[in-house]
């Protein structure tokens, strides 16, 4: 074996070891280099009963843009998350039946297949289980499964292919959710973003204000205690010191004092695409957003210990930004689905 490659080799090992210790130490990773945000190669936990084929995604597909699945048939989940809107809305908190409004703002569904744990309060694990959640919530999809269920035995094309997709399982709320689950674990990044590029070696991808900028966010502006990795993020929960809010986030879920306020670590990945920010729709643009940090958050009453004021020059805040603008990739065609009749 060429003693090169063993080295690198051995030089991979030694970093992946270290990734997880400095993750559980909460090490700000001033170890780590720009090579551990391009971990894309992080295999998704898929369960063994619902491994992806295409009849599967297809028939998430179908089910993911079908307003038959909501009580008043016209809201799908592709209302909410529009991937002309980047899998979000727009708007600072979501609506949805009978035009009302929701409380926390609808998170991209891109690169979720990754997440360890579903919404901002992290309340469920799996996609399987989070997909028949909102069609059934009055306030989202208002649909009760049963007659949900009826309704698609009634679409003659649904039943080739649920057949298609689970020989034998048939029309339930099980294959429903194992349905888009799957369509659900093909929007992923293709890490193809400006900084992408930049990571891979192409020098020029990204301007000089951006290069700053990253060394920020791994550095002095203390993001990368939080957003880490390939989709940067921890998958853990935080109180960033939000204004305006009263929600609870991850208390409801654990009663442990430190997670009252707390919401899950959002990716960034495409963050350009889908203002309002934060789970309340508070800020309109990451500018916005870099001077909440700037602050070290805005209501200090619960905060997490790894905010602190940055005390950023206008020139660092720039380059905070033009750094993360280089993380979104170029917007590519998405084809609908002709949905059965
Ligand atoms: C009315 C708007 C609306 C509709 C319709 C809707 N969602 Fe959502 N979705 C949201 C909001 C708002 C949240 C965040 C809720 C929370 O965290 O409490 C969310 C959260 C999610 C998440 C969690 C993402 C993450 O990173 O935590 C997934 C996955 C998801 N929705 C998929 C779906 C699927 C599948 C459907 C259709 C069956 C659907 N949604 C229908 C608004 C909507
Ligand atoms: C203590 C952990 C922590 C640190 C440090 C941190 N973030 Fe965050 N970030 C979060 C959490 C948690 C949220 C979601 C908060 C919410 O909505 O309640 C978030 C949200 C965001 C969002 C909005 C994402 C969206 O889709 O709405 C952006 C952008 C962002 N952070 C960028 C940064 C930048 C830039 C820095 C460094 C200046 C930083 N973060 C530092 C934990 C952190």
């Amino acid at each position: 074996m060429n003693t090169k490659k063993r080295q690198v080799n051995w030089l991979h090992y030694i970093i992946s070891l270290l990734i997880p210790i400095a993750l559980l130490l909460n090490i700000p990773a001033s170890l780590a280099a720009k090579t551990d945000y391009m971990l894309g190669q992080q295999k998704m936990k898929i369960p063994a009963n619902n491994q992806a084929t295409p009849a599967r995604i297809a028939l998430g597909k179908a089910l993911f843009f079908d307003p038959r699945l909501s009580g008043s048939n016209w809201i799908s989940c592709g209302t909410c998350h529009n991937p002309a809107l980047g899998w979000s809305d727009g708007l600072p908190t979501g609506i949805g039946e009978g035009q009302q409004v929701l409380h926390r703002s609808t998170p991209t569904i891109l690169n979720t297949g990754y997440n360890r744990h579903q919404f901002w309060d992290g309340r469920e694990r799996t996609l399987e289980a989070q997909a028949t959640g909102p069609i059934q919530a009055g306030v989202e999809m208002n649909q009760t499964m049963g007659v949900l269920i009826e309704e698609l035995e009634l679409i003659k094309g649904y039943k080739p292919l649920f057949e298609a997709a689970y020989p034998g399982e048939g029309i339930s709320e099980d294959t429903i959710g194992k349905a888009i689950a799957n369509f659900e674990r093909t929007i992923v990044s293709d890490y193809s973003a400006p900084f992408d590029h930049w990571v891979r070696g192409k020098k020029d991808a990204i301007s000089a204000s951006a290069k700053r900028g990253f060394e920020l966010f791994d550095g002095k502006a203390r993001c990368n205690f939080c957003h880490q990795g390939h989709n940067f993020t921890d998958d853990g929960f935080h109180n960033i010191g939000l204004p305006n809010t009263d929600d609870p986030g991850r208390y409801a879920i654990a009663k442990i004092a430190i997670l009252k306020g707390a919401f899950k670590t959002p990716t960034l990945r495409d963050i350009a695409r889908t203002p309002p920010y934060m789970h309340n729709g508070a800020y309109a643009t990451l500018e916005a957003v870099v001077e909440h940090y700037n602050e070290g958050g805005k209501n200090k009453s619960n905060l997490s210990p790894n905010m602190k004021k940055l005390n950023l020059s206008k020139q660092e805040k720039a380059d905070l930004v033009s750094f993360l603008n280089t993380l979104t990739d170029k917007q590519k065609e998405f084809s609908l689905p002709i949905l059965p009749n």
